[in-house]
């Protein structure tokens, strides 16, 4: 389980995150909700340790304190960020970038049982193992980010915005793919634009506004939330 509370983050005068405080369990799917800007890339950012939250944050991770980690340390300790615009290694293959995911320590045993649950989660890299990267589509390539994240063995998977720019099959191939992520277990953090899609995976969702939480709940019911459908489902509710 993934516990938050007191997150701050600030660039130079600016205060991005607010005192966020939030929790995925295993095997839940929690989306956050917001605006551009609101503070969405920023939280996940700091969890993952590639930027300093204020001091007085407290994330913890399975009990263990990661708030002040290194980015590989977090790893080690169970989560993984698959960051806005995948951070793929464009000019290797599927099956290098594959093996790169693997190198934490805590995913060096089970590294080819691993395997074979990426490539049963996402099929169609199987006959694409010796692509380079930068010559599949987005969806193709988000899938090969997300299958990366998965060789790390984490217990918390952070995604975002991961169907931007993807067509819609390729984003219900993603979306049905994170669902089975979640039944193994895994605790999922979904940052996407699209909200309705999110909404419809999560178990519950939080909606962040100018770095502040300003609500959450379970998915269901902000997806019927009039406030909700007007402000981030783009549905005029009146
Ligand atoms: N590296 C940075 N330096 C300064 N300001 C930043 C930086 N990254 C993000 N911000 C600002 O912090 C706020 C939150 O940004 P971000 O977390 O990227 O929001 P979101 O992902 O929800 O669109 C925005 O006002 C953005 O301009
Ligand atoms: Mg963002």
């Amino acid at each position: 389980m993934l516990e938050v509370a007191r997150l701050s983050v600030s660039y130079g005068q600016h205060r991005a995150l607010d005192g966020v405080a939030l929790h995925v369990r295993r095997g839940e799917v929690l989306a956050v909700l917001g605006a551009n800007g609101a503070g969405k890339s920023t939280l996940l950012k700091a969890l993952a340790g590639l930027v300093r939250p204020a001091p007085g944050a407290r994330i913890r991770l399975g009990g263990a304190d990661i708030a002040a980690m290194e980015p590989h340390r977090v790893v080690e300790a169970g989560l993984t960020l698959v960051p806005e615009g995948r951070g793929l290694f464009g000019e290797l293959t599927v099956r290098e970038n594959l093996a790169l995911g693997a190198h934490p320590r805590r995913a060096r045993a089970g590294e080819a049982a691993r395997l074979d649950q990426v490539l049963s989660l996402f099929p169609r890299l199987t006959e694409r193992m010796g692509q380079v990267v930068r010559t599949m589509s987005g969806g193709e390539q988000q899938m090969v980010a997300v299958g990366r994240a998965l060789m790390s063995a984490p217990e918390i998977l952070l995604l975002d915005e991961p169907s931007l720019g993807l067509s819609p099959l390729m984003c219900g191939e993603l979306f049905r793919a994170l669902g089975r992520i979640r039944s193994t277990g895994v605790g999922v953090l979904l940052v996407e634009q699209n909200a309705k899609r999110s909404l419809g995976i999560a178990d519950r969702g939080i909606l962040l506004e100018n770095g502040r939480v300003v609500g959450e709940g379970e998915a269901g019911a902000l997806a019927a939330d009039p406030a909700v459908r007007r402000a981030y489902l783009g549905i005029d509710a009146a």
